[in-house]
């Protein structure tokens, strides 16, 4: 948001301003999308919904994780949400009590601790950088105390793009229910894995594994919806009876057109799905090499999402002490907008978003290139 507002203040001092600070997609909502929210909205679908959302999305929801994970989700174990960070939010309200301890790994998406704390809950951090920000069983094995309630994942990761591998995903899970804690799986970027890694849900864990499971699921990002605020969560029905009272007593329901148009982003052609899979997979290849020829810039290889998280450590001197530093040099210096990585808890490190077009991915690099060169002239 931070970086949202500067590159506006700039654009508006009529600076020609390169923005890799985006968390949503470059890309319009398909318009067969539009098209069925506007049939809605002619249909007089315009009223209240039942709290937990419309039949049709409840169904919908459940056919596309029955359809490619192999879960059977019931009715009262589903529910609309106004984006998938109101089912985070639902989820965690409704099971941390003062002082609960919520493990999420370094990095984290900037809204995970601070739901924590609002519930008076306390965040606990998992340092991932020696295994490449990627969570492995034995750190949350090492983390868990006997206050731990809650572990909160998110593969594929915003801001690292990095993906859990299935097994170690399935090897946490064993960890989490031996111990009887809660999981919240963020599935926002799940439909955005890169091949050869293939698309995971925990929705497709045996059941034994999914008893202490919220899966918080987004339209946002795979259908480029991030203005419409609609997503779910699939939960136990104890949890979820608990979360649609929060639900109910707070915003209600999801907005009911963004529903009707939710029911056909899953139930319709899924080509522009595919389309911006396939965008963002040559910009990711051409940013990956192109970061290479910065000297001092190292990044692992995101497998997921559409972020480059690249450590600017060795370009750090007694002249520019820190990453926020470096992010801010850039911006006045290159008017180029990236992402400090300390607000994600990894000082040090930039996120690049590529939900941009080729064009500025190529002059935002060659300004990030000359900022780094210029830094040891
Ligand atoms: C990791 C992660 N989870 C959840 C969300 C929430 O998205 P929304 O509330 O738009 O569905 C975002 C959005 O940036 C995200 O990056």
């Amino acid at each position: 948001m931070a970086a949202m507002q500067a590159a506006e203040a700039l654009r508006a001092a009529g600076e020609n301003v390169v923005d890799f600070g985006a968390g949503e997609p470059d890309f319009d909502t398909p318009d067969n999308i539009k098209r069925a929210a506007e049939i809605a909205m002619s249909a007089g679908k315009t009223k209240y919904t039942s709290t937990g959302g419309t039949r049709e999305l409840q169904q919908a929801i459940i056919d596309f994780y029955s359809q490619f994970f192999g879960a059977n989700y019931e009715r009262s174990e589903v529910m609309a949400t106004s984006g998938g960070k109101q089912a985070i939010f639902n989820a965690v309200v409704t099971l941390i009590n003062p002082g609960d301890e919520v493990l999420m790994a370094k990095p984290y998406w900037v809204t995970f601790p601070e739901v924590v704390v609002f519930a008076r809950g306390v965040p606990t951090f998992i340092e991932t950088e020696e295994t490449g920000f990627v969570l492995s069983a034995e750190q949350v094995e090492r983390a868990i105390t006997p206050r731990t309630k809650l572990l909160v994942l998110n593969s594929p990761c915003n801001p690292s793009g990095r993906v859990i591998p299935t097994e170690e995903f399935e090897r946490i899970m064993e960890v989490a229910a031996a111990r009887d804690i809660y999981v919240i799986s963020d599935e926002c970027y799940l439909r955005f894995v890169y091949p050869p890694g293939e698309v995971f849900s925990a929705a497709s864990l045996p059941a034994s594994l999914r008893a202490r499971l919220c899966i918080a699921g987004s339209f946002s990002k795979t259908y480029a919806m991030t203005g419409w605020r609609v997503g779910y969560a699939l939960a136990p029905r104890d949890w979820t009876r608990e979360m649609l009272k929060v639900q109910s007593h707070s915003t209600s329901n999801a907005n009911s057109i963004a529903q009707s148009a939710a029911v056909e982003a899953l139930k319709g052609p899924q080509d522009s799905v595919a389309g911006m899979l396939a965008e963002y997979t040559s910009r990711r290849a051409w940013l990956l090499d192109a970061l290479k020829e910065i000297p001092g810039l190292s990044c692992n290889e995101p497998e997921g999402a559409f972020y480059a998280f690249p450590s600017v450590r060795k370009c750090l001197s007694d002249g520019l002490k820190s990453s926020a530093e470096f992010a801010s040099r850039l911006l006045t210096e290159e008017k180029t907008v990236v992402t400090d990585g300390a607000g994600f808890g990894a000082d040090g490190y930039l996120r690049i978003s590529y939900a941009t077009s080729m064009e500025q991915l190529r002059e935002g690099v060659t300004r990030i290139k000359r900022f780094v060169e210029g830094l040891k002239g």
